[in-house]
C-alpha cells in the first residue's frame, strides 16, 4: 500500500515571523502524532526562507520542499537555484511544472522533464504537476494534455520514473475554490496510473498521485478516499495550520 503525501505549497507567501507562527503550529498539531507511519508531510516554501525552515523542520516529522528547481547544474544563471543548492539545506521534494510556472515563466514539457532529471540525480524527488487548463477541459483535452506532459517526464527519465511524485493539478481549479469532484479527480488520476503502469508497472504501483486545486479541510475526506489519490498539493489551505491539520488527519 502507497503512503499518503500531504504536501503544502505555500507558493508565494509568508515572513520569518510568519512562518515560524505556521510551521510551530503545524508541529505542535502533529505532535504525539504516530500517523508518519502512513501519512508523510511536507511543505514547500519560497527559496528565500529554506534556511529558515530549515531549522525549524530539522529532527521533525515533516519534510522541506522547493517550489522549483534548475536543471542546470551550476554557472551563469542568474536567479536559478540549483539542486546541489537546495540539497545544502535538507530540501527532499521539489515541486515541478506547477502550473504558474508554466504559465507565467513559460516552462515547457522539456524543460520540466530536465527538472525532474536534474532532481532526481540529487536525489531529490520531484513533484511533478500536469493538468488541463479551463478551456481544455471543455475541448475534451484533459486526457490529451496530462498524458503528453507526463510522457515528457517518463521520456526523459527512463526506469527513474519509480521515483517521482506527480500531482494532478487541474488549472481551473487552482486557487479558484472550485474542485474536482472525486469522480473527476479519480478518472484522471487512473488514466495517469495506466500511463506509468505502460512505462514500468513498478513506477505504476510506487508512484504517488497527488491531487491538488483547492483541497481543503471540507473536500479532502471524500478526495483521499479514491484508489488512486496519494494524497494533495495543497495551496491556500496550507497557510492555515487549522485547515492544514484536518487535510493531513483526512488522510489517515
Ligand atoms: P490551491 O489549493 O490554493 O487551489 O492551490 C493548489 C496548488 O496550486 C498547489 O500547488
Amino acid at each position: 500500500m502507497r503512503k499518503k503525501l500531504i504536501a503544502g505549497n505555500w507558493k508565494m507567501n509568508g515572513s520569518l515571523a510568519d512562518n515560524e507562527l505556521l510551521c510551530k503550529a503545524i508541529l505542535a498539531g502533529l505532535a504525539g502524532d504516530d500517523g508518519s507511519q502512513t501519512t508523510a508531510v511536507a511543505v514547500c516554501t519560497p527559496s528565500a526562507y529554506l534556511s529558515q525552515l530549515k531549522n525549524l523542520l530539522t529532527g521533525s516529522k515533516i519534510s522541506l520542499g522547493s517550489q522549483d528547481i534548475s536543471s542546470h547544474d551550476k554557472g551563469a544563471f542568474t536567479g536559478e537555484i540549483s539542486a546541489a543548492m537546495l540539497k545544502e539545506f535538507g530540501v527532499r521534494y521539489a515541486i515541478v511544472g506547477h502550473s504558474e510556472r508554466r504559465q507565467y515563466h513559460g516552462e515547457t514539457d522539456t524543460l520540466v522533464a530536465l527538472k525532474a532529471k536534474a532532481a532526481l540525480a540529487a536525489g531529490i524527488t520531484p513533484i511533478v504537476c500536469v493538468g488541463e487548463s479551463l478551456a481544455e477541459r471543455e475541448a475534451g483535452k484533459t486526457e490529451e494534455v496530462v498524458k503528453r506532459q507526463l510522457a515528457a517526464v517518463i521520456h526523459e527519465n527512463g526506469h527513474c520514473i519509480s521515483e517521482i511524485v506527480l500531482a494532478y493539478e487541474p488549472v481551473w481549479a487552482i486557487g479558484t475554490g472550485k474542485t474536482a469532484t472525486p469522480e473527476m479527480a479519480q478518472a484522471v488520476h487512473s488514466v495517469l496510473r495506466a500511463q506509468l503502469h505502460a512505462a514500468s508497472p513498478v513506477a505504476a504501483e510506487r508512484v504517488q498521485i497527488l491531487y491538488g486545486g483547492s483541497m481543503n479541510a471540507a473536500n479532502a475526506v471524500s478526495l483521499l478516499a479514491c484508489s488512486d489519490i496519494d494524497g494533495g498539493l495543497i495551496g491556500g489551505a496550507a497557510l492555515k495550520a487549522a485547515d492544514f491539520l484536518s487535510i493531513v488527519a483526512a488522510a489517515k
